[in-house]
């Protein structure tokens, strides 16, 4: 019995109820199937009495009723019932049964599907700018984007991820200049830091030299041009930043598969560009090469004034080039909410272009991350390194984790390296929790904490589940189903339609209803585990069947935090 056999039977028995008679004749209304929260509306119910009711001249109640009577009779259904103008579903036990089952065999990919077989999914995620920080937003878009990632590939998609690095752009000559001018070090020692410092200074020194600007674009187009000493600096910057950026995916556990920045695109863009004009869709206004775009104000720029290339003409040649090389379905951007506007713009033009040949364009804006009581910045008065974020991070985590518990078989290194697992995970659940699209708030008492829906109470329940298996050499792996109590039946139900939860967080790009999920499940089984004994039950297949139940909890657990790029500690 899935969601969409029932929607099916659901049809039938309203179609049946008109032929009878025992409903008047009007349009079927949409129907929905809808998992049940609450144990005691079975664990599908639909609401259809109550949409029919809005039609016809009769109680929620009488007709959930009626189209009950006609449920019963079908086969597929085990148990069905109306309440409160619901029409209840229950899993027989025999379904139950069999999704244990089928946790065994499909281990790591149960939850996994092939619905995407055949389709092909470009993620542009993470994409930090070279000579600045690792910035908290994209700290967010590597978390989501990464999980997204997952998500696509467990569906059965094809997937590619790119870091479109911030590595190229008018920045440069500014960059350039106030190296030339003020820095007094070799330029392979300067840091991450120090770059921004001079770039700063730059903004800053321009106020009473404003021929300064003058001289960052001459060096940009040298740059363009493929001056060597422009070009060599450039260099330098670029390696010094991707050293520091290693750092962090190293710490985050994060690989992306390519690391195609702004640069690739340096040879193809002038083609971008006689195209546009070709097309006559560029326009020259006030000396520079635009695109008007129908309801949107500020127009697209392929060149600026001084005939500098721009963010928006790197992206066109990337969406064509992600065309021409890997032919997606689907291109997903895990950018800033701030860049609305540009992926607009950016998406009409391709479009108008004609590269958006089958192929969906996604903007996925993440919010804001804050602090408690003020916005999140690296720039001003209150910059934290991100580095130093996720290594208080880890830091806290032993502190408030481990050391408590103090597990004298833990050794020192094993330590370090469970508080890393724990410190990081906490990290990435905190910025997945919360629909992509909404702002986070990044409070590290709350982040790393067993209390509640955070990332090491999931870890902890999942390792909780292996140190019970870890006390038995073998159970009966066979599950049968006889008398369940409802603390077990509630474990199940959810591991059950873990699948679908999947599907939901691909489909609509939220990697937070698998948080959600693994907090039901997590608590679900903290419950069955604190009123039921397991090991020391008298009746073997009673005991055998708690610890297939451990198992497969610890198994969608495992699945779940997987595709949060989270890992379970081997102890906690
Ligand atoms: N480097 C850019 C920034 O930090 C983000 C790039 C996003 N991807 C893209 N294709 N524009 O603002």
């Amino acid at each position: 019995m899935n969601k969409d056999e029932l929607l099916g039977l659901v049809k039938k028995a309203v179609l049946i109820a008109q032929k009878e008679g025992k409903l008047p004749c009007f349009d079927i209304p949409e129907i929905s199937i809808n998992y049940s929260e609450k144990e005691e509306y079975g664990d599908y119910n639909a609401p259809i009495a109550f949409s029919i009711a809005k039609i016809i001249n009769q109680s929620p109640k009488s007709i959930a009723d009626t189209l009950t009577n006609i449920l019963k009779q079908s086969k597929e259904i085990e148990l069905v019932e109306s309440k409160d103008g619901f029409i209840n579903f229950y899993f027989s036990d025999k379904e139950l049964q069999n999704c244990l089952n089928d946790v065994f065999i499909k281990k790591d990919k149960y939850g996994s599907s092939d619905d995407g077989k055949n389709n092909i999914m470009v993620i542009d995620y993470s994409a930090p700018n070279i000579a600045k920080p690792f910035g908290i937003g994209h700290l967010r878009s590597t978390i989501i984007g990464q999980a997204i990632y997952n998500l696509y590939k467990f569906s059965g998609w094809k997937c590619i991820g790119d870091n479109h690095l911030g590595d190229w752009g008018t920045q440069f000559g500014k960059l350039i200049v106030a190296i030339k001018k003020w820095n007094k070090k070799p330029i392979k020692d300067l840091s991450i830091s120090e770059l921004q410092d001079l770039y700063i200074k730059f903004h800053s020194e321009t106020e009473h030299q404003p021929e300064l600007l003058e001289e960052a674009r001459k060096w940009f187009k040298k740059l363009e041009q493929g001056d060597k000493e422009a070009k060599n600096i450039w260099k330098i910057c670029v390696d010094i930043s991707l050293k520091e950026f290693d750092r962090v995916y190293k710490l985050l556990g994060v690989k992306i598969d390519k690391a195609l920045g702004e640069s690739f695109y340096e040879d193809k863009m002038a083609s971008i560009i006689e195209d546009a004009k070709e097309k006559s869709i560029a326009k020259k206004s006030q000396n520079a090469l635009v695109i008007f775009l129908s309801g949107i104000e500020t127009p697209l720029m392929l060149l600026k004034s001084d005939g500098a290339t721009t963010y928006e003409t790197r992206d066109l040649a990337t969406i064509k080039y992600r065309m021409d090389k890997w032919k997606p379905n689907l291109i997903i951007y895990e950018v800033g909410a701030d860049q609305k506007l540009h992926f607009e713009k950016v998406f009409k033009t391709a479009e108008m272009l004609g590269y958006k040949d089958n192929v969906e364009f996604k903007h996925i804006a993440h919010g804001l991350i804050r602090w408690e009581d003020r916005k999140f910045s690296t720039r001003k008065g209150d910059t934290i390194a991100l580095e130093d974020v996720l290594n208080e991070a880890i830091k806290r985590a032993e502190e408030i984790i481990l050391k408590p518990r103090d597990n004298k078989e833990i050794s020192f290194s094993q330590k370090k390296n469970i508080a890393k697992e724990v410190g990081i995970g906490a990290v990435k659940y905190n910025d997945l929790s919360r629909h992509p699209e909404k702002d986070i708030v990044f409070d590290l008492d709350r982040i790393v904490t067993l209390e509640g829906n955070s990332g090491p109470y999931i870890q902890y329940t999942a390792v909780r589940c292996q140190s019970v298996l870890d006390k038995v050499k073998k159970f009966d792996k066979k599950v049968k189903i006889t008398s369940l109590n409802s603390e077990e039946r509630a474990i199940i139900r959810l591991i059950k339609i873990f699948p679908e939860t999947a599907e939901g967080a691909v489909k609509s790009f939220s990697p937070n209803l698998i948080c959600s999920f693994l907090f039901e499940l997590a608590q679900k089984y903290n419950i069955f585990y604190e009123k039921h004994i397991i090991l020391n039950t008298e009746d073997k297949e009673v005991r055998d069947f708690r610890l297939a139940l451990t198992f497969t909890t610890r198994q969608v657990l495992k699945n779940g935090l997987g595709l949060l790029g989270i890992s379970i500690p081997k102890q906690m």
